[in-house]
């Protein structure tokens, strides 16, 4: 059985762009593959270790919505990055032998730089992000990666410090390769890519009336003022939402926005009521599980202790070939 391996960094709720983007390719890959879905809480610290309040909290979050939105424990290993020590010894080892010019060239590391300018980030911890990463899913032999589009940098890293470790030490560790899902962009509700960064976010967790409320302050199609002026639904960020929620009705919709027929405030009605709809059970078993006090910290242990098998086994071997082994 193929091994995936993804991470999540804790950053709260989770909202429809990472539905569309890749959770639904977890949901989709973890009955068929040995899965590895984690919480990369360290990573977090890379750009926020100076605000670690709320660590604790978006963690929790994370995972219920993880489960809610049907990810399961008895069929994929669910744990977070801390609890797994062995991660971190990889990640020193394989700096040992990464090149400062490969992060330095990483374009999300300049492009971060430029973007986070409030947060000071011109740190050790954070141009050693890929290499972090590298070792998450090198140690567990990871293959198969799903990401989006903006991890495939990352990944490219992850290849080349994998082949100089093999290069140095003899093959052992495994070259992962990128899943990308096959979802379409989600706009936000600004038409911006939807990010909880940009406040531009809805998020699983909405009620129907936030849902109704973030919907009908959605950016439309410019051009089109007035209610009898003809629309242009390809250019509309709720027209791209209706793609994703509402497709028996697209082509529908796509006509009568053209020639007029349906206004905007009507249109946006139909949208929020098909992402409620399409909410409604993961509404009701978030509720159920939120109720169920100490299930994540169970969870989050249970799988600690199953990843824990499998990276302890990795950095004996590791460790051998490096020769940091006991002296005979
Ligand atoms: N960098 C990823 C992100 O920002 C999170 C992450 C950390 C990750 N380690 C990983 C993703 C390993 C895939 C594999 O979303
Ligand atoms: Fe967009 Fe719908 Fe208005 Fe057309 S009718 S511009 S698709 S919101």
């Amino acid at each position: 059985m193929k091994r995936v391996l993804t991470g999540y960094r804790p950053t709260g709720k989770l909202h429809l762009g990472h539905m569309v983007g890749n959770l639904q390719n977890m949901l989709d890959l973890q009955s068929t593959y040995d899965c590895y879905f984690f919480i990369a809480d360290w990573h977090a610290l890379t750009t926020d270790y100076a605000k670690t309040g709320q660590l604790g909290n978006y963690i929790e979050e994370m995972v219920l919505d993880w489960l809610a939105f049907g990810l399961d424990p008895e069929k994929c290993t669910i744990y977070r990055q801390s609890d797994v020590p062995e991660v971190a010894e990889l990640a020193l080892y394989l700096g040992m032998l990464t090149p400062l010019s490969w992060l330095e060239r990483n374009p999300t590391y300049k492009e971060q730089l430029v973007e986070l300018k409030n947060k000071e980030i011109a740190t050790y911890g954070f141009i050693g992000y890929p290499v972090l990463q590298a070792a998450d899913i090198l140690i567990v032999h990871g293959e198969v990666v799903p990401v989006g589009e903006d991890q495939l940098p990352h990944l490219e890293l992850s290849r080349e410090i994998a082949r100089r470790f093999n290069y140095l030490y003899g093959d052992y560790l495994t070259e992962p390769q990128a899943k990308l899902s096959k979802g379409k962009r989600v706009p936000g509700t600004d038409n911006r890519k939807m990010s909880k960064s940009y406040n531009n976010a809805i998020f699983l967790t909405d009620s129907p009336d936030e849902i109704s409320k973030k919907v009908r302050k959605m950016v439309t199609d410019p051009a089109r003022i007035r209610r009898d002026d003809p629309g242009h639904p390809d250019v509309c960020s709720v027209f791209a939402l209706h793609k994703i929620f509402t497709p028996a009705e697209v082509e529908r919709i796509a006509e009568e926005c053209k020639i007029a027929k349906i206004g905007c405030t009507d249109c946006k009605a139909l949208l929020a009521t098909s992402i409620s709809e399409s909410l409604a059970d993961f509404r009701e078993k978030r509720a159920k599980l939120a109720a169920s006090p100490g299930l994540v910290a169970k969870i989050l242990e249970d799988g600690a202790k199953r990843a824990g098998e499998v990276t302890r086994k990795t950095m004996k071997e590791v460790r051998t070939r490096i020769n940091i082994c006991p002296i005979k």
